[in-house]
């Protein structure tokens, strides 16, 4: 890898870099990935020198690394390469500093960790100092706009300086191990991928519980809601990742034309079928792990006591095409749910014909691929029960495909490691194109008129719980149930 590199974290003082950035940074020295001359400048608008900025980051790693992963060798490489720069993004001047700091010939990558609002004046800003050039990439973190008119803003104005080639837009989730195991699953098992479609495939459900709130983040929060912070980016992309095609090859651009193809297959939800597809939840007061826990009206900093913000979505969504046509995905986001899970349950459709008696109906071959807790992939399946008392009596058992176990790590590295890694190669693989963002905005942005028109409101559910019951409504008509609630 060209270790030439030069990392500019913009809002390096701010809640991700302290929670994700810095740490994934500091893991990958540990591990010997990060070449010898890499350079990294924290810039934030704080008056505090670069010696203080190290000790803050010190002080910061030493909290959020786990004990076992300390290792002050590592830390004290790590901190030869780090710099402060006092930045002012909103004055043009200050950006002059940041040149001085920068060296000729290296690639540099700015990383944009501040609110959207700032990447078309930060990358102007940029580019008036002379601090970009055609090697420069930037990395910009969702949400990118808040609909696809601004979402085409923000990515044209970053355009107007950098080509598509060198802005690496984020989705946490496909630097999650388990995503990117869901390439290999499909696409080096014959035997996965062969029954991989409508055929054999009876519905696929996309859950991502969490049992934290909004964590403070209200105003921004409440301006953004579930659908727009967790569908439009981070459970389409999973989607997409279930129901591409296979690419011609793993090139980034072969990988990121297959994703775009399912968004623009997507089956719109609009006025006519809005009731019936989709459920917007808001959570009320309730219990978490025998605590109480306040309602989205009452958390720390709300504005309003009448605020319709959907805390929780359920929608069914189908794809119009060819190896999907007729098959539901269903898919579930929400805060203050029962429990922290993100899964893709893919469900298979029962044989033709039955011939075991005591086999239930509801029984049937399960895929669970989950991200979270304990990432692995889980096949459930049926055997003969060893008994001489029975014929031929079945019971459920699980193949566990656990890849951790069997990879030596001590500890699966989080996604922001591997995003890093990539954005230094200079690989877009992970990365989200302009193509899938306005995608997936277009497909959102007919959700939301239709909810809009049809004046869906919220239904109130329980911190604690696994949504509004109308949520197990959507998917019961069908004759089908939730994953695990
Ligand atoms: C972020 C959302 O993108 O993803 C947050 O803005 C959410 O609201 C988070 O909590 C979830 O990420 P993870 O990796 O914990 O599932």
């Amino acid at each position: 890898m060209n270790s030439n590199i030069d990392l500019v974290l913009f809002g390096a003082r701010g809640d991700l870099s302290a929670r994700k950035l810095f740490p994934a940074l500091y893991q990958l020295d540990r591990a010997g990935l990060l070449g010898d001359s890499v350079r990294i400048a924290g810039l934030a608008r704080e008056a505090i020198s670069s010696s203080e900025f190290i000790e803050k980051t010190h002080e910061n790693l030493k909290k959020v690394v786990s004990k076992s992963a300390w290792d002050e060798a590592a830390w004290q490489r790590f901190s030869r390469r780090l710099t402060y720069i006092k930045v002012d993004f909103s004055q043009k001047k200050d950006f002059l500093a940041l040149k001085g700091w920068l060296v000729e010939k290296r690639t540099v990558i700015y990383y944009m960790a501040t609110p959207p609002s700032l990447y078309g004046s930060i990358s102007k800003h940029l580019d008036a100092a002379g601090c970009v050039d055609s090697l420069s990439r930037i990395v910009l973190e969702k949400p990118i706009g808040h609909d696809l008119k601004s979402s085409r803003d923000v990515n044209s104005t970053v355009g107007e300086f950098f080509s598509e080639r060198n802005i690496y837009r984020i989705d946490h989730y496909l630097g999650k191990e388990t995503v990117q195991n869901l390439m290999a699953l499909r696409f080096a098992n014959r035997m996965i991928n062969s029954q991989w479609d409508n055929t054999c495939i009876d519905h696929v459900q996309i859950t991502a519980g969490e049992i934290v709130g909004i964590e403070g983040r209200w105003s921004y929060y409440d301006k953004v809601g579930q659908l727009r912070d967790m569908i439009q980016n981070h459970l389409l992309q999973l989607l997409c990742m279930v129901a591409m095609e296979p690419p011609n090859s793993l090139q980034a651009d072969e990988i990121r034309a297959e994703k775009v193809k399912i968004l623009r297959a997507l089956s719109p939800i609009d006025r006519d079928n809005v009731l019936d597809q989709s459920v917007r939840g808001q959570y009320s007061a309730g219990w978490i792990d025998g605590q109480p826990v306040v309602g989205y009206m009452e958390e720390q900093g709300s504005e309003s006591n009448n605020s319709d913000t959907e805390t929780f979505v359920a929608l069914k969504a189908y794809i119009d095409n060819w190896r999907w046509a007729g098959v539901p995905f269903y898919l579930r986001t929400g805060k203050r749910m029962k429990a922290k899970v993100t899964e893709v349950v893919i469900t298979y459709k029962d044989h033709p014909h039955a011939i075991f008696p005591d086999k239930d109906s509801g029984a049937k071959n399960r895929l669970i691929i989950r991200l979270q807790p304990n990432e692995g992939i889980e096949l459930e399946m049926f055997s003969k029960k060893q008994s001489l008392k029975e014929r031929l009596s079945l019971e459920k058992r699980t193949l566990n495909l656990d890849f951790f176990d069997s990879s030596g790590e001590s500890r699966i590295a989080d996604a922001y490691e591997r995003l890093f890694l990539e954005v230094m190669k200079g690989d877009q693989w992970l990365f989200v194109s302009r193509e899938e963002i306005e995608a997936s905005w277009r497909w959102c942005d007919t959700l939301i008129d239709a909810w809009t028109d049809k004046k869906v409101a919220t239904k109130s559910y329980g911190a604690g719980t696994w949504g509004p019951s109308k949520a197990d409504m959507l998917i019961e008509k069908d004759g089908r149930s939730w994953h695990g609630s």
